[in-house]
């Protein structure tokens, strides 16, 4: 990552977001999305590429259901990991819901005075500046307000891939310990593919390593097949996890977080051995 300079990756995907229909609901302000996402795409450079346009169409998709239904079960937490210029928090705002956005402090600097230029209210956001890779996020986010009692909707969406795996394990023990029953996390990731998709992979890896904020996950997803012990993720079985999700293209799982302390008993579609010998099961 560029030290103390905003993401680049996320300005893109905002710019991508832009032209994606978003599902309707009768609250929030999708106009102060929009106009978040216009005012980062006007100083973001794209060059639109089909398969990433189709690719981050379907994940945007994935992620508006997941929210959408998080907040139809009447969950009143929603903690964004890594996120960058999401507007979800403004398109979704509904009295009584929470949300907290985690990414890197030069990041959210940006953010907030886009903001703040634009004269959108965002005072339902409590906004956390953080490096994943540090220790101590649960215990930060709980300082800010969350109250890790309460059930949350966690989302990691297009950051996973850079971590690499210790720190996504990392990342994912601190997730668990703010669960309680009733929290969900859902989470995007990076699976290796055909040899097809190895070329774009790589294009992709290029283009972020150019902006210095270089792809982990290729890496991860070699290194941990020959690494001895459980497998972090079995990500044949996340591919076939995500064709329901509507990810075909997606590489993406959705997990149920099993809170701490309680009986690891996956069940569903897919089990997933994961940090600290427990699982998570796909939602
Ligand atoms: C591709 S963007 C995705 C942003 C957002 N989730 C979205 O889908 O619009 C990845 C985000 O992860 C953040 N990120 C990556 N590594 C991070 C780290 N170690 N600590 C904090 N944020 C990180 C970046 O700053 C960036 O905002």
């Amino acid at each position: 990552m560029r030290d103390g300079l905003a993401s680049v990756t996320a300005q893109r995907v905002a710019a991508y977001r832009l032209s994606f229909d978003r599902p309707a609901v009768p609250f929030g302000d999708a106009g102060a999305d929009e106009r978040l996402a216009a005012d980062v795409a006007a100083s973001a450079s794209v060059e639109p590429s089909e398969r990433m346009g189709r690719y981050l169409r379907a994940r945007t998709a994935f992620f508006d259901r997941v929210v959408i239904s998080a907040i139809g079960r009447g969950i009143a937490q929603v903690l964004v990991v890594g996120a960058g210029y999401d507007g979800r928090a403004l398109r979704y705002a509904k009295a009584g819901v929470r949300w907290f956005e985690v990414d890197y402090p030069a990041t959210q600097r940006d953010k907030l005075a886009r903001l703040k230029r634009l004269g959108i209210d965002a005072g339902h956001v409590t906004f956390l500046g953080a490096d994943l890779r540090d220790a101590g996020l649960a215990s930060a986010v709980a300082a800010a307000g969350l109250e890790p009692g309460s059930p949350c909707q966690i989302i990691c969406e297009g950051v996973a891939v850079y971590l690499d795996i210790a720190v996504l394990q990392g990342l994912l023990a601190e997730l668990r310990a703010l669960a309680t029953a009733g929290t969900r996390l859902a989470l995007s990731t990076s699976v290796s593919g055909s040899l097809a998709e190895q070329g774009a992979r790589e294009r992709f890896r290029a283009a972020v390593a150019a902006v210095r904020e270089p792809a982990q996950q290729h890496a991860v997803s070699a290194g941990h097949r020959r690494a001895a012990g459980p497998r972090p993720m079995a990500y044949r079985r996340v591919v076939r996890a995500c064709h329901p999700a509507g990810l075909r293209g997606g590489r993406a799982v959705v997990s149920t977080a099993i809170p701490p302390g309680s009986a690891c008993r996956p069940s569903g579609r897919l089990a997933l051995p994961c940090h600290g010998g427990r699982s998570v099961r796909s939602g």
